[in-house]
């Protein structure tokens, strides 16, 4: 395999793809409640699901899911149809997503089965926070366990503190500077990232965060997403 990589790139790309979308096994999730109160997990692909304090979610995604996340609702309420509204991490008043929530909500992203066949993950607050977050491999052989942990909620600046968490300041201002629509140029840390990098190091505290917020284990990794670690 490293030698088709190295002479015809782009169809040793697709031969992979198509090798681990066709023979790797499933990516297993779980998704843990360690909170003290009821989240309701959501999951694209996957869907959502209501975890009391101390309820695990097993969930699986096929080999090669990119642009995955995982993130806590907060404060839901659904009929028996599984329609109703959550305060934070909303999406569209479905008990189970298939969309994106409405922020804040702070996110685990995962795209699985990339480049050289590594999973890439991380936590991100670029859609704000509502749930501290910790991401552990399970696995010996990858040992990258991230986690948000800081007190981002209570000590949110009040421009961004809304009802259940720490709003993200591109939702609030819509600017530039904050949403990074055009890309990096415009696009640097603001003392609203600042106050979310310093609490949560390992965490995207604005989009253009890359080079210190994501993380690699070899593809095939099963995971640990805990909700209040
Ligand atoms: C994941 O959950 C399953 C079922 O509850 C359990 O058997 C397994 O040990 C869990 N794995 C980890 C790493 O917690
Ligand atoms: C959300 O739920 C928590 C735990 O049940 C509760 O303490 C809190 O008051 C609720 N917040 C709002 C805004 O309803
Ligand atoms: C999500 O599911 C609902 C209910 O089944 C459906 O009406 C809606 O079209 C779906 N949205 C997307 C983006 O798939
Ligand atoms: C984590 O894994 C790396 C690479 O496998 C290794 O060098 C390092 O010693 C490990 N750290 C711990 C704390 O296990
Ligand atoms: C985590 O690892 C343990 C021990 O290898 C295994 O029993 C368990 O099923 C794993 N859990 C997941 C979610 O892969
Ligand atoms: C769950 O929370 C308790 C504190 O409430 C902590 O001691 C424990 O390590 C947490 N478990 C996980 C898996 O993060």
């Amino acid at each position: 395999m490293a030698i088709i990589i190295k002479t015809i790139p782009i169809f040793s790309f697709i031969l992979v793809t198509l090798f681990f979308a066709s023979t790797a096994r499933a990516a297993m999730f779980n998704i843990s409640n360690n909170c003290s109160y009821t989240v309701w997990a959501a999951a694209i692909p996957g869907g959502g699901r209501r975890l009391n304090s101390g309820e695990i979610w097993a969930l699986d995604m096929a080999a090669g899911t990119s642009k995955a996340r995982i993130w806590p609702r907060t404060n839901c309420s659904f009929d028996e149809s599984g329609r109703g509204t959550c305060l934070t991490g909303d999406c569209g008043g479905l008990l189970e997503c298939n969309q994106t929530g409405t922020p804040p909500n702070t996110l685990a992203e995962f795209s699985l089965n990339q480049y050289n066949n590594m999973d890439f993950f991380d936590i991100s607050l670029v859609d704000g926070f509502n749930v501290p977050l910790e991401i552990s491999p399970n696995s010996t052989a990858c040992n990258n366990t991230i986690r948000c942990t800081g007190d981002v909620a209570d000590q949110c600046p009040r421009e961004l503190k809304v009802a259940g968490g720490c709003q993200n300041p591109c939702t609030v201002f819509g600017s530039d500077q904050y949403c990074c629509t055009s890309g990096s140029r415009n696009c640097t840390a603001t003392t609203y990232s600042k106050f979310f990098k310093d609490r949560c190091p390992a965490a995207y505290s604005y989009p253009m965060d890359d080079p210190t917020s994501t993380f690699t284990c070899p593809g095939g990794t099963s995971y640990n997403v805990v909700f209040c670690p």
